[in-house]
């Protein structure tokens, strides 16, 4: 899968989110080394602490399937900004893989990408 089809997942996705109190809607795409891919968007809740955000929903489904090498997980948003992925979302991707890329869309479709080293360097490992 090129990086620009994992960004229209990451984008198609975006639109199952349940996001009525920050209205604000993240889809993610999650590729894994076996090929699959698994989507997942942010689901809210009224407790606003359980909410989960769109990169572990689709990180958390890949794991439920068996999968647990990813190569690179787009992320897209409504934003004209690139989406980039919250702390908590950067910590559970380093417990998987410390060489994914990290695909970070606008609105557009437009993307840049890093690697998780750049976006977590030093990370917490036990
Ligand atoms: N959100 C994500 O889904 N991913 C991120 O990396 C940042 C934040 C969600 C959580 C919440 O539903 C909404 O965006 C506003 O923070």
């Amino acid at each position: 899968m090129t990086n620009k089809q994992q960004v229209d997942h990451a984008l198609s996705a975006r639109k199952n989110s349940y996001s009525p109190y920050s209205k604000f809607r993240v889809g993610a795409c999650v590729l894994c080394e076996s090929d699959n891919f698994y989507i997942g968007c942010n689901i809210e809740n009224a407790t606003y602490g359980a909410t989960c955000c769109a990169e572990r929903i689709a990180i958390y489904s890949a794991i439920a399937a068996g999968e647990k090498k990813f190569i690179s997980i787009a992320i897209a948003s409504d934003s004209d900004d690139f989406t980039l992925p919250c702390g908590i979302c950067r910590q559970i991707m380093s417990e998987f893989s410390s060489e994914l890329e990290i695909i970070c869309a606008n609105n557009q479709g437009e993307y840049k990408v890093y690697s998780l080293n750049e976006l977590l360097p030093h990370s917490f490992k036990l």
